[in-house]
């Protein structure tokens, strides 16, 4: 059985003291969560967040990481950075990247390897977006995006990460895929991971769902036998909401 993984993408929000404000607030609403927790958090508010989940089952994440492992590469963050910095999860080609940044399936891949290379465990983010599901293109784009992102990691590194599903039309909108398309295109993503790593792999990576889930839809989402867990936006940003979603089961 998977053990189910909530993340929360707190995207460009927060300050390190209002982080600092949310996390605590957080950590008696979950502290007996039955779910893996994490929270993906800005940069400057690594710091501050270690620091008071310290001792708690909170788990902390990144939103990204560069490829290379130092270098002239302006603003970037190198896996080891991060690792030292005391982050064990890294988000890796959310559509936000690859929407207004130029993130590649190739450069995610890359990223992917350095991030397991240095020990932190990636949320690899694939979905499609509205005319490509419209257009009847969903399910080849997962496997796809899937497939080439895992490309050069050996079956153990892939059992230990995380992928996300995550519809580009139901980011940050307040739509949400249905319960039956999310477990429908995630079941494809296991599947693909199947053919080419065999079973035992397949049945071991969690796959969550992103995409406008929150207090009201975790449920049903979360009842899917596909869906492992979720990485939420909006709803991760009030520790009431999100620690609802990460109790799901209650
Ligand atoms: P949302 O964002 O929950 O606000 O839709 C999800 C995500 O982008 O990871």
């Amino acid at each position: 059985m998977r053990t189910p993984i909530i993340a929360g993408n707190w995207k460009m929000n927060k300050t390190p003291a209002e982080a600092k404000a949310l996390v605590a607030e957080l950590k008696p609403l979950v502290a007996d969560a039955k779910a893996t927790v994490v929270v993906c958090v800005p940069a400057v508010d690594i710091y501050a967040v270690k620091e008071e989940i310290a001792g708690s089952n909170i788990h902390l994440g990144a939103q990204n990481v560069h490829f290379k492992e130092s270098g002239a590469y302006t603003g970037e963050l190198s896996a080891a950075m991060l690792k030292e910095a005391g982050v064990e999860y890294v988000i890796i080609g959310h559509s936000e990247r690859r929407q207004y940044f130029g993130e590649t399936d190739a450069t995610v891949n890359l990223r992917t390897l350095a991030a397991v290379k240095a020990g932190l465990i990636p949320i690899i983010c694939v979905g499609e977006r509205k005319e490509e599901r419209e257009a009847g293109y969903t399910n080849a784009l997962v496997e796809y995006q899937t497939l080439i992102a895992l490309n050069g990691l050996t079956d153990d590194e892939i059992k230990n990460l995380v992928i996300a599903y995550e519809p580009v039309w139901a980011i940050g909108t307040g739509l949400t895929a249905t319960d039956e398309q999310a477990n429908e295109t995630i079941g494809v993503i296991r599947a693909a991971i199947c053919r080419k790593y065999g079973k035992e792999v397949a049945d071991a990576v969690r796959i969550q769902y992103g995409g406008s889930m929150n207090p009201k839809n975790v449920k049903g989402l979360m009842a899917q036998p596909e869906i492992d867990g979720g990485l939420i936006g909006g709803a991760s940003l009030k520790a009431p909401d999100f620690s609802l979603v990460v109790n799901f089961d209650k």
